[in-house]
Parts: structure tokens; C-alpha cells; sequence
């Protein structure tokens, strides 16, 4: 018996930092997957322990003793499936770029194991072993990453209670992310900011509804497929995560180029002070804004995405012997 999973990664367009406040966020799945192909096994070369080996870090995780402290085997744990499951993962998502290659990953192998397991895709369950691996891997996270990787597409997110789907995404829309090459501290980020807006609560609740208003009109412009207003809504968008302290150097210096370049918008996208870049531009516009970003700027990589409708996808052997009937 098998299953494979799958599932997308993800970009926060807006919002983050101030979703952590209760102020809606907008997110979008992208095109770069994620994929787990799950067996169960009677009896297996490690005494029916359940094993998990992830091309993610090149690691593979025994969930025995100490095993289930890490993320993958929670997701078992969770599912309560403690034995008898073998799991590969094999990722397209470039690992500590802020594209949520290990909510994806987390998220594939809990729809799988859960079919394989418990016959049938049990969403809530599937959400909330996603989100405790998460919680191994991020700390305390908002749970934007698994709603828009389990939804697919333009996702509204509040909570993870209040969450919408807001569109599909446009075929022509590209975005450009640029992987800075600086680790991403988002624990430390958003230890940052919580702090400032202790400290000055009575200039940061404007800010904090600055923020509110642009992904409002954001959500418009999603709907009218207006993405130069969206662009625009980007940047006023960076100039709130630059005043809250979570932007940086090389990152202000990207987005300058990319604008220079004729990007309709440019922001850093998750927890800052490292990690990406993600710029929004027409599709004949790409190749002059990557070239000039790669002759300005010190990169480590960069990818050209484009949004993923689909969310989590589980397949069985079932539905392929169904498929070739
Ligand atoms: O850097 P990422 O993609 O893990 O996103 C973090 C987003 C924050 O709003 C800063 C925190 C959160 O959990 O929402």
C-alpha cells in the first residue's frame, strides 16, 4: 500500500510581522512542490519502526526514543501512526530561502500517512500535524505557512480559524525571489518587533493600521487582477517592514535595483533581517530585472515562480489504477 502527498510552497506577500498582531496577512502558493511517497510495511529492516528519509537536509529520521522530537516523526506522532511507515520526501523548494520548504514537506507526509492510515484525508488532523512540526522547526508560527500550502492560491489569512481563499492566480503573474544568501532569524525578528511595539505602542498601532488598510486594498486588487496597484501596495508595504526594523542593507539595496529595472513591486517576504527578496514584474521585464540584480548584488540563488492553485494533493494506488480504467 501507498500514497504519495504533495504539496506547495509558499510567499507572503503582505502582512507578515503584523499578522503576528492579529492583522490579516495575504500569502501565495508558488509553483516549487513538495512530495512525500509513504508505504506501510508489515515488518521492516528497523522492527516496524516507523522511518522517514527527506532529501530536504539529506537526513533520515528513526522515529524511536529521542526521533520523535523531530519535525517528521511528530507529524506520525500526531497522526498516531508510531510504526510501521516508511516515508520519502523530495523537495523542489529550496530549504532556508522563506519559501516554507519544511511546512510543505510536513504537510505532504501528513495527508499521505493519513490516507494510507486512517482511509481518508482528515484535514483538521492533517493542519495540526503540520503545524506541530512547525512548531519544532519555527517555534511559535502564525500558521500562515500551512494554511496557504494546504489551500492553494491567493490565500486572506487572519487565523488559523478565519482563513480565505482570495483567487487563483493569474498564469501571466511572475515573481521574481531573490535568495539573499543571508540566513533568515525569524525567531529573532519577531522578538524584535513584539518588543518596539511594547516600547511604543501609541506610534506602532498607526503603523499596525497602515498595515491593515494596504492589505485591504490589497484584496481588491487581487480580485481585479490589478497588479500594478499591487506593486505599489508591495513597496508601501516594505517601507512599514523598514520601520519596524526588520528589513536590512543588502535587502533595501535588491529592491532599489529591481524598481530602477521596471518591477511593478519589491519587498523582503517573511521574518527579515536575511532571507529573500520577492519581486512582482511583467513577464518581459524578468530577464532585464535578474540581470541587473546579478550584476549588482551579491546573490545565493534566484528562482522565477508563479502561483500554484492547488493545495495539498494526496494520490492513492487506487486513484492511478482508477485513472488508467
Ligand atoms: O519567515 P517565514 O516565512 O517563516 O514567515 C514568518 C512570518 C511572521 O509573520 C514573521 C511570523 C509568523 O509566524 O507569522
Amino acid at each position: 500500500m501507498q500514497a504519495i502527498g504533495s504539496a506547495p510552497g509558499k510567499i507572503i506577500l503582505l502582512g507578515e510581522h503584523f499578522v503576528v498582531r492579529g492583522v490579516p496577512a495575504i500569502s501565495l502558493s508558488i509553483n516549487l512542490r513538495a512530495w512525500a511517497e509513504v508505504k506501510l510495511v508489515d515488518v521492516n529492516p528497523n522492527n516496524g519502526v516507523s522511518v522517514v528519509l527527506s532529501d530536504l537536509f539529506g537526513e533520515t529520521y528513526k522515529c524511536v526514543n529521542g526521533g520523535w522530537g523531530t519535525p517528521y516523526c511528530r507529524v506520525l506522532d500526531t497522526l498516531g501512526v508510531m510504526r510501521g511507515v516508511e516515508a520519502k520526501i523530495f523537495s523542489r523548494i529550496p530549504p532556508e530561502a522563506g519559501l516554507g520548504s519544511s511546512t510543505a514537506t510536513s504537510l505532504a507526509l501528513a495527508g499521505a500517512a493519513c490516507v494510507l492510515c486512517k482511509g481518508s484525508l482528515d484535514i483538521e488532523l492533517v493542519m495540526k500535524a503540520s503545524l506541530e512540526a512547525d512548531r519544532i522547526f519555527h517555534g511559535k508560527p502564525s500558521g500562515v505557512d500551512t494554511m496557504t500550502s494546504l489551500l492553494g492560491g491567493f490565500i486572506l489569512f487572519r487565523s488559523i480559524k478565519n482563513v480565505e481563499k482570495i483567487g487563483e492566480g493569474a498564469p501571466d503573474l511572475r515573481i521574481i525571489v531573490v535568495d539573499t544568501g543571508i540566513p533568515k532569524k525569524t525567531s529573532k525578528a519577531v522578538m524584535k518587533v513584539l518588543s518596539l511595539y511594547e516600547r511604543r505602542k501609541h506610534i506602532m498601532d498607526r503603523v499596525y493600521e497602515a498595515a491593515k488598510a494596504l492589505v485591504e486594498d490589497a484584496v481588491n486588487a487581487i480580485k481585479h487582477r490589478d497588479y500594478v496597484t499591487l506593486g505599489e501596495l508591495m513597496l508601501l508595504n516594505q517601507g512599514l517592514l523598514n520601520t519596524i526594523g526588520v528589513s536590512f542593507p543588502e535587502a533595501e539595496n535588491i529592491i532599489a535595483t529591481a524598481m530602477n529595472t521596471g518591477a511593478l513591486g519589491a519587498k523582503i517576504t517573511g521574518a527579515g533581517l536575511g532571507g529573500s527578496v520577492i519581486v512582482l514584474a511583467e513577464g518581459n521585464k524578468i530577464n532585464n530585472i535578474v540581470s541587473s540584480i546579478k550584476e549588482k548584488h551579491r546573490i545565493r540563488n534566484y528562482y522565477v515562480v508563479s502561483p500554484d492553485p492547488q493545495g495539498l494533493v494526496v494520490k492513492t494506488e487506487k486513484d492511478s489504477k482508477r485513472r488508467l480504467a
